[in-house]
């Protein structure tokens, strides 16, 4: 089995994710997954589910398969790259059950927001990617990107804001060290 899916060596075509996993289990797809505690927990957690991480950064993408291997999971997959060319090229429509998107980077300088992960071509991707019934999340502790990315998630999903209690578990290394300093938490919730 190989955890990590290169673009860069297989080019950026469609998976076919039946194929890749070798089971047609619900697909579950995080973007940014810095060092994977979302990811792992929720392959330890559901066997029956598969996972995709796509992050970025080469160091937290190896320090996740680092952690991936050692604990044998056999149904995660990573890929190491720009998560909108990803969807866009590599990732089939009505395919993925939900997406998680916790604790974007926020670019909040005005001339780097078209950067942000939550942006309307990112979006329309994630809409033609989600089974009719799937859902996602996104999370994040910046006012301002909250602001104006809620309304955009609105425009496209059903869509619910929320803002985590103090009993949810905390689900990434940054939920967990921004709540430990008290810092207010925003949260969408959003279904196609
Ligand atoms: C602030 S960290 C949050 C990490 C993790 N989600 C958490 O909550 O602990 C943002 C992560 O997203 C990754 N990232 C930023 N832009 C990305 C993109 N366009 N595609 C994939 N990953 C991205 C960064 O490399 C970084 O690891």
């Amino acid at each position: 089995m190989e955890l990590v899916i290169n673009p860069r060596e297989t080019g950026f075509v469609r998976v076919d994710f039946a194929q890749l996993f070798g089971n047609t289990n619900p697909v579950v797809l995080e973007i940014g997954s810095g060092k994977g505690r979302f990811l792992i927990a929720t392959a330890t957690e559901q066997p029956d589910v598969n996972v995709i991480g796509i992050e970025k950064s080469l160091h937290y993408h190896r320090v996740i398969a680092e952690r991936v291997n050692k604990r044998h999971l056999t149904n995660v997959r990573l890929i190491n790259h720009d998560a909108f060319l990803v969807l866009q090229k590599m990732v089939p429509d009505a395919s993925i059950a939900e997406v998680h998107v916790y604790f974007p980077d926020p670019w909040p300088r005005p001339k780097e927001q078209k950067r942000r992960i939550i942006r309307e071509e990112v979006l329309a991707e994630i809409r033609r990617v989600l089974v009719d019934g799937g859902s996602g999340i996104y999370v994040t502790d910046h006012q301002e990107y909250f602001e104006s990315a809620a309304p955009l998630i609105e425009q496209v999903f059903r869509a619910e804001r929320r803002v985590p209690g103090p009993d949810d578990p905390p689900r990434t290394n940054y939920e967990a060290k921004y709540r430990a300093e008290g810092r207010p938490i925003y949260e969408v919730r959003f279904w196609k």
